[in-house]
Parts: structure tokens; C-alpha cells; sequence
């Protein structure tokens, strides 16, 4: 027999190794498209739809399942399914429960591309889409129409962290029959638990805090039992499928989020609490601090809070002085996303109408995991450079 024949009969030989089976802590990677069957019989059995196993790599490997099933034990959901990314994710589930003549509510704050979305592609399928501003509490129940079909959230809103009303909303959306969603990443189901709070479907954008490390792509859908056949019946159709690779580097992520978190939440909440004291800072949107307007809400639903807040300046300030300040960073990169390691700034004018924020720049921090001395000392030079230009 050939060389290349043998290598490719030769099955699993690093499996077991002069007779013991290689058992590493993580679980092994799969990867694959073909996955083979035992016998004929098998073969039959998947053609026919009653074999019990994974028949081809869409069926999702066990990389894909066991990230899943770690994400739903947390989320205390009924079923999770991983997409390519967050944004999928959220398109898909937006797609699986609305059709032509339905009416959607969806939160003003929602991350831009979500909003986008709803915008252009569900207007374009006639699915009207009202958005409504603020933090959205009981008053939302004038809103609903007879062929309302989803409340979409983000709590809190992207880049103004407004915190919903969440079980006030949940508890009319309960009794009219409307679905409702909640992008939940920047609290992960470690410091909230929608479905526990009357939430259907909790959304997570898994590029974030639970990978961590900004090395991926990934997002995931836990879904309540009530609403599980339907998601499935579409995710299977639609063939949405998440990187085995990806889903592993989940897996791991997921077992060190609690510590990440904790961090995360310490060393932002000290950074947020200095910026208060900093002359040239005018307001420190956080919601774990006491002057954030949902303030109470955060405390009463939320169990922790995580590394991304933003603030604004008591001066408009020129271009060339926000550029001064954010080139003078040393340590927080100048980019998007964000709940990995390392420290990250963004800027930009807030442009929405009817806001308390409108027209100002809203300067935006991830807060990594770097010593927090280190980054104050990094904001404290950057503030000097600011002043003094
Ligand atoms: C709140 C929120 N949800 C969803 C997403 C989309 O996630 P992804 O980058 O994985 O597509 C983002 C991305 O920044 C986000 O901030």
C-alpha cells in the first residue's frame, strides 16, 4: 500500500497513543464536513431522517454543541444555537419570527447595524418597524398594535447604556402574545438573566466578553421552550453555521468569564468614579453609578457590571483636540468592539434627536484587563496633552 493511501485509512492515530487514550482537559476540536457513518444501515437511517447521530458537519459537531449547551445552562434557556456572529445571530432571529404585515417595536439605542437591518431589510419586506427612544418601561403598552410581533432590546442601549424596564415590558408582552428579544452582551447571562425575567429570546454577541480574547466572530441565540420549535425549524432551514474552531475558543472562554468579568467590572467602575473627579469630564455614563438615571434598575435586576461605558466633556472641543487626546493613549487601542483584553477607545458626535446627549461627542472605553493604575496614568497624560494644546 501506498504512503498516502495508508495516511488515509490510518484513523484517529493520535486518539490513543501505545495504548492509552489521549484524555487533555479541553475537549478534543473537531473540525470537519464529511463526518462517516458506521454501516449502510446508517446511511439509510440519515437518508430516511431517523438516524440519531451527526450525519454531516451542518449538523453541527460536538465543538458547536458544547459551547451551545454551556451557553444555555447559563442563560437557563431550552435551546442555544451558535451563528457566525453577533450580528447574524440577531438578523436571523429578527427574520425567524416575523413575515410580510407584521409590526415589530424595537429600542432606538440598538447597536447600529441591528438597527440598519430593520431599516432596510425588514421595511423591505413589509415588516413595519417602530423604533421607540430612551429607557422604554410599562409605557411601551400604548405602542403595540394588533399585528405586533416582536419587542426587540438592548439593555443597556449601545454607546448611551440606557437600562429598559425589563420585567414591566415582558409582563405586557406576556399578556398581548408579543415575542420579546434582548441583546444581552453586555451583561452576559453572568450579570443578567432575561429569561428568567420574562425575556423569550437572549442574544449574545459572543466576539465579546465570552471569547474575550478579540480573536473571533461568533454570536449565539438562547431561546425559551414556548418559542424553540419554530427557531429551530428556520435555523435548520437557513443552514446557519458557526466555525468549529470559533465555537472551541467559546467553550474555553466561557470557563473564565467570571473571572474576566470581575476585572472587567472593578477596574472600569474605579476609572468611571475617577473621570467624575476630572475637571474637563462632564458627565460618566455608567449605570452602576449612582447618577446614571436607571441607576435603580441596574441595581434591582443586574448582578454585576462589565468594562464598557462611556463619557462626555464639559467643552465641545475641535477635532484636532480629540485627536490630540485619543492619539496621545498609549495604552487603549483605537478601535471597535469591544470585552476583550485589551483597553479600547471610540468617539463620535450623538447625532439622535429628542436626547440629552444630542450634538455632544461621546467618547466610549473598553476597559481591558490592564493593570487599572496603569490605564488611569495612560487618561491622566492624555488629559494634560488636551488641556495644554
Ligand atoms: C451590543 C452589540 N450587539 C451585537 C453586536 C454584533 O456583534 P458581532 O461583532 O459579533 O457581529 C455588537 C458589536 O459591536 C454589539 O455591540
Amino acid at each position: 500500500m501506498k504512503k498516502s493511501t495508508e495516511l488515509i485509512r490510518n484513523k484517529d492515530f493520535y486518539n490513543e497513543i501505545a495504548g492509552k487514550k489521549v484524555r487533555t482537559i479541553n475537549p478534543p476540536l473537531y473540525n470537519g464536513s464529511t463526518v462517516l457513518f458506521d454501516s449502510y444501515e446508517d446511511l439509510t437511517a440519515a437518508i430516511a431522517g431517523r438516524y440519531k447521530g451527526i450525519a454531516y458537519g451542518t449538523d453541527r459537531l460536538p465543538s458547536q454543541r458544547g459551547f451551545e449547551e454551556g451557553l444555555r445552562c447559563l442563560e437557563s434557556g431550552y435551546i442555544t444555537r451558535a451563528f457566525p456572529s453577533g450580528i447574524n445571530a440577531i438578523i436571523n432571529t429578527l427574520l425567524t419570527y416575523t413575515k410580510s404585515g407584521d409590526h415589530i417595536l424595537i429600542c432606538e439605542n440598538v447597536y447600529g447595524p441591528t438597527a440598519h437591518f430593520c431599516k432596510k431589510v425588514l421595511n423591505k419586506y413589509n415588516v413595519g418597524v417602530d423604533f421607540l427612544p430612551g429607557a422604554l418601561n410599562a409605557d411601551i403598552k400604548s405602542h403595540i398594535k394588533d399585528n405586533t410581533k416582536v419587542i426587540y432590546l438592548e439593555s443597556p442601549g449601545s454607546n448611551t447604556f440606557e437600562i429598559h424596564d425589563i420585567p414591566a415590558i415582558t409582563a405586557i408582552a406576556r399578556k398581548k402574545k408579543v415575542i420579546t428579544m434582548l441583546d444581552n452582551t453586555w451583561a452576559t447571562p453572568l450579570y443578567l438573566k432575561p429569561l428568567e425575567m420574562g425575556i423569550d429570546i437572549s442574544i449574545q454577541s459572543v466576539s465579546k466578553y465570552i471569547s474575550g480574547h478579540s480573536d473571533l466572530l461568533l454570536g449565539a441565540v438562547t431561546v425559551n421552550e414556548q418559542y424553540s420549535k419554530e427557531f429551530l425549524k428556520f435555523y435548520r432551514t437557513m443552514e446557519n453555521f458557526a466555525s468549529p474552531h470559533d465555537c472551541a475558543l467559546a467553550l474555553r472562554g466561557l470557563k473564565t468569564l467570571h473571572v474576566r468579568l470581575k476585572h472587567h467590572e472593578q477596574s472600569a467602575l474605579t476609572i468611571a468614579k475617577h473621570l467624575q473627579t476630572v475637571d474637563v469630564v462632564d458627565t460618566v455614563i455608567h449605570p452602576a453609578l449612582p447618577e446614571h438615571p436607571q441607576h435603580h434598575l441596574w441595581q434591582r435586576d443586574f448582578s454585576g457590571s462589565t468594562g464598557l461605558f462611556a463619557f462626555t466633556f464639559k467643552e465641545q472641543y475641535l477635532e484636532e483636540q480629540l485627536a490630540i487626546f485619543i492619539n496621545t493613549l498609549e495604552l487603549f487601542g483605537i478601535g471597535f468592539s469591544w470585552g476583550g483584553y485589551k483597553s479600547l477607545i471610540t468617539a463620535g458626535r450623538y447625532q439622535r434627536s429628542g436626547s440629552p446627549l444630542s450634538g455632544k461627542t461621546v467618547i466610549r472605553l473598553n476597559i481591558g484587563l490592564e493593570d487599572t493604575n496603569d490605564l488611569l496614568t495612560d487618561l491622566e497624560q492624555s488629559f494634560t496633552a488636551l488641556v495644554k494644546y
